[in-house]
């Protein structure tokens, strides 16, 4: 892992955003794996400007989220699909119809896994995943748990996603169900860009990197994959 350590957010989102403009300018069609929570604003505040001051187009990528909640609408405010769209593809190029997203309503979670699978295949895999860290170590909702998953499946949240997400949630109960992308679709995407901020994730960051390669810290498989960039603040990296 290359581990990069900044001062502030912003700088943090202006180096991790360029590697995702560098690559669109040099493979227009670049499949990119997005995330959501606060950490990666910062980046895609970046991207959005880039757009806007046209040096950049995202005209023909593909996008696919790492995870969404079950049991809330799409269009609801706190759906990892509108957050997307208000952070970053309503500010940017990208076709509607090139953006995918797990479904977190299907009656089937087998089926929209195989489905999430298939799509990703065919758009012909990730080039770049994009992650950042919960508190507990999960990477997409891939909690704490007995082994590493492979494809998507449907997750129960643990208290401590529970407990972070919730402050998010003021209308209607946190969903306690989520549909995420599995450790195996995460780790076969050509490179990973990672960021985490702040003291609260010093812990989960140090397990990730320092620890014993483990399901009990799902972000430690990290290891063993073979191009990760690490964008870490000094709070976040206080531990290393
Ligand atoms: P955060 O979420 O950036 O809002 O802390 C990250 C995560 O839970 O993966």
């Amino acid at each position: 892992m290359k581990v990069l350590i900044f001062d502030t957010e912003k700088e943090i989102g202006d180096a991790a955003g360029k590697i995702f403009v560098d690559l669109v300018k040099a493979k227009s069609n670049a499949v990119i794996g997005f995330a959501t929570g606060m950490t990666p604003v910062p980046t895609y505040n970046y991207m959005a400007e880039e757009y806007s001051k046209g040096n950049v187009s995202f005209r023909d990528i593909t996008t696919f989220n790492l995870d969404e909640y079950c049991d809330l609408p799409r269009e609801h405010k706190n759906s990892f699909y509108m957050f997307m769209m208000d952070n970053l593809f309503s500010r940017i190029d990208v076709k509607p119809e090139n953006i995918n997203f797990l479904d977190g309503n299907a009656a089937d979670p087998e089926a929209e896994s195989k489905r999430y699978a298939e799509a990703i295949i065919k758009a012909g895999g990730i080039d770049i995943q994009f992650l950042g860290i919960g508190r507990n170590g999960h990477i997409g909702f891939n909690e704490p748990a007995g082994a590493f998953t492979d494809e998507a499946f449907k997750v129960r949240l643990t208290d401590s996603t529970i407990e972070a997400n919730s402050v998010y949630f003021d209308d209607v109960p946190m969903p306690r169900y989520a549909m995420t992308m599995g450790i195996g679709s995460i780790m076969r995407a050509g490179k990973i860009v990672f960021v985490a901020t702040g003291k609260a994730k010093a812990q989960a960051v140090k397990a990730m990197i320092q620890g014993e390669v483990t399901p009990k810290c799902p972000a430690s498989i990290l290891q063993q994959h073979k191009d990760v960039t690490v964008f870490l603040d000094r709070d976040a990296a206080s531990l290393l």
